[in-house]
């Protein structure tokens, strides 16, 4: 077992396969960072503990699992939060639809409650059996204590495996060599933390992406973008973020990368007049290369052996075909001042639409296999298109519906086609075990209840976005789509998008909080949303929770859904706050809340002082946030803002600072150190 950074160890079997997340990344690993971690001397396992070794299958790894212990992570999964006694495969999927692993974004990781984590560096679709078997003989003896013959499956198969002589079984297909990483704690959350700065440290959005996003009908014209666009303003609701859907392209089907004049006459013009009223454009697209594209010709002898909707499947492991696509994205988009993109279809989907991706066995120039190019074609491209940003030196935050290992850097929120609010919610508490960035994203609903009620999942979440492509008006003025379409819109549309308008103002007031707790997910890895089971390991009731997260330091959201007047939530340890009515609740218990369909449940953790800004309708490059901080307990803790110029790289070079704001006697004490010599924040009270 070598020592590769502090608290990081690989123990290497074999010759690992050439294409593997740590060998396809660019990132590098932040030592620095790591080193500033403490703990993790020694590594959570002796070599000797686990057992790796070749199968005609592949490759077969045993791990070590106590009794006690719970187990997280496996990227994005929707189904379920605590893995532990589950099976669970590592393969992309567009159609996510049961708890078998299949996720938008699988990931060969995990990590404990005894406080470690462990990565398999593979790209195949291997499978984790995390402590649902015994070996031969080890339940000799206690079949015996089976009492009577039951009547659930659990009684009649026995026990669970909870008996201390469990394991994790990993089998890998294929394989013939591996690299196992394993990160240290010694909590859970530590163990995270390094696995993100091994990844090469969160992603640091530009702080437009903090406020709204609002995409648009797929078969807009440019007459109701400008239509739809005016009218945010007129009716102030903040937006800072314009998505156009496919039919922005000439070819959309496979992707042809090349604005359609017939839709959008004089689109240069349009762009500017959308910029001129401080949106940022977001474009869709999809990896798949139209005949007709521009770089059709250029990526052909570096595409794939197999064709999607008749368009090519760029290998963007191979740094020509890489280039192709960075060059138009950077000279026909970026450098016309497009903010980002929505990378759709790359999750490859096999139980709706079979032919919507490549087979497994295809093959790739770079000399990967389909297997491996499903679980990497998300990374891949998040970096192809992450490319010319950094060329330009701004940066992006931008969507993508495929992502995998070694994610935390990449500016990319997830998103999915799939829709039960509940499994929503799930994504904000999972995405955090695993480096990724999920948006609840709110389409058109069910009633107006559903849609206020989606709407402040998605404001308390990394994305705050509204994805309105199959309805031409505001979801606000009319939830029912076909009513949508034909312009009918509510009675009462007045007052639903007031309530929207104040929730999106709450999302508006949160970005300087928001914000900092982004920039700890790049200094030190520790993600911006995640469970409350990262922030509290040694209280087993959090353990299983799966609709409740915390949101930076200090925030616990617990959202409700359409048809709840009240839920129950578990407060951990210690003293909270209502943060609506400031009312205190002694933690260690539940509490059934019935807040009433215009808020959110939100605590805040007692000792807070919680900075948040008067809402700005859009956030402008010079944007300057009017700062209140509001103090939750009797002696609340000083708190910190991260202050950068909020759209460059230029914090890589130390460009950054930080503002503290602390009670000193009756007043506020704020005082600023760094490298940063602009001011975003006005502290006013
Ligand atoms: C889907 C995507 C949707 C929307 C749609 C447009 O694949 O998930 O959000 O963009 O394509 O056709």
């Amino acid at each position: 077992m070598e020592k590769i950074a502090n608290g990081v160890w690989r123990l290497r079997y074999g010759a690992p396969e050439a294409h593997t997340p740590v060998s396809l990344r660019k990132s590098s690993v932040l030592q620095e960072q790591l080193d500033k971690l403490e703990g993790a001397a020694t590594p959570p396992f002796t070599e000797d503990q686990i057992e790796i070794k070749s199968t005609p299958r592949g490759l077969h790894i045993e791990l070590p699992l106590e009794a006690d212990e719970h187990i997280y992570g496996f990227g994005l999964q929707l189904h379920r939060v605590d893995h532990t006694g589950r099976k669970k495969v590592i393969r992309v999927n567009s159609d996510p639809v049961a708890d078998t692993g299949d996720s938008h974004a699988p990931v060969p990781f995990y990590v404990s409650t005894a406080g470690y984590g462990v990565f398999v560096d593979t790209a195949r679709y291997a499978t984790f059996y995390c402590g649902t078997n015994q070996r031969k003989g080890a339940s000799a003896g206690k079949r015996s204590e089976q009492k009577e013959i039951g009547t659930s499956e659990i009684e009649l198969y026995g026990y669970q495996a909870t008996e201390g002589d469990r394991t994790v079984v990993v089998d890998i297909p294929a394989a013939q060599g591996i690299d196992v990483y394993l990160f240290g704690g010694p909590e859970l959350r530590h163990a995270v933390q390094r696995y993100n700065l091994f990844s090469g440290g969160g992603a640091l959005p530009p702080m437009w992406g903090l406020g709204m996003w609002y995409r648009a009908y797929s078969a807009a014209t440019k007459e109701d973008v400008m239509r739809l666009a005016d009218g945010f303003r007129t009716d102030r609701m903040p937006v800072d973020v314009f998505g156009f859907e496919p039919g922005w392209q000439t070819k959309a089907y496979s992707c042809s990368f090349v604005w359609d004049e017939g839709r959008f006459p004089g689109h240069e013009e349009m762009l500017r007049e959308l910029y001129g009223k401080n949106y940022r454009v977001n474009l869709w697209e999809h990896l798949f290369v139209h005949p007709t594209s521009p770089m059709y010709e250029k990526l052909l002898p570096h595409s794939g052996d197999y064709e999607v909707w008749e368009g090519l499947v760029p290998d963007l492991a191979v740094a020509e075909a890489k280039e192709v696509f960075a060059k138009h994205h950077l000279t026909e988009f970026v450098e016309k001042g497009i903010a980002g993109f929505k990378l759709d279809e790359c999750d490859s989907s096999d139980y709706v639409h079979s032919n919507w991706s490549f087979p497994d066995v295809a093959r790739f120039p770079s000399g990967m296999d389909g297997e491996q190019m499903h679980n990497q074609i998300g990374t891949l491209y998040q970096e192809a298109i992450e490319a010319p940003f950094e060329a330009a030196g701004r940066r992006t935050l931008s969507q993508v519906r495929a992502s995998g290992a070694l994610a935390a850097p990449f500016p990319f929120v997830l998103y999915s086609d799939l829709y039960d609010h509940k499994v929503f919610i799930r994504g904000v508490v999972n995405g955090g075990f695993s480096g990724l960035l999920w948006s609840p994203e709110v389409r058109q609903a069910e009633s107006p209840e559903d849609l206020i009620r989606r709407i402040q999942t998605a404001v308390f979440s990394p994305m705050a976005l509204l994805n309105c492509w199959r309805i031409p008006n505001p979801p606000w003025k009319q939830v029912d789509r076909e009513k949508n379409v034909k312009g009918e819109f509510l009675d009462n549309y007045e007052e639903i998008q007031s309530i929207c308008r104040s929730l999106f103002e709450t999302r508006m007031a949160f970005i300087p909080y928001l914000y900092t707790s982004y920039a700890k997910y790049r200094i030190e890895g520790l993600p911006p949303f995640r469970a409350i089971v990262m922030d509290y390991p040694d209280d087993p009731n959090t353990f299983g929770i799966e609709d409740a997260y915390m949101m930076g330091e200090s925030l616990l959201i617990a959202p409700l859904t359409a048809g709840e007047t009240e839920r129950s939530v578990y407060l951990p340890k210690g003293r909270w706050h209502c943060f609506w009515t400031g009312e205190a609740y002694e933690g260690g218990q539940s509490y059934l809340m019935s807040p009433g369909l215009e808020r959110i449940p939100v605590f805040v953790k007692d000792g807070t002082l919680l900075p948040l800004a008067a809402p700005l309708q859009h956030v402008a490059d010079d944007a300057v946030f009017d700062i209140t901080v509001k103090a939750f307990g009797d002696s609340p803790a000083a708190c910190s803002l991260y202050e950068d110029d909020g759209t460059s790289f230029s914090y890589r070079d130390g460009g950054f600072g930080w503002v503290r704001i602390e009670l000193d006697g009756g007043g506020l004490k704020v005082t600023r150190s760094g490298g940063f010599t602009g001011h975003r924040y006005n502290i006013i009270g």
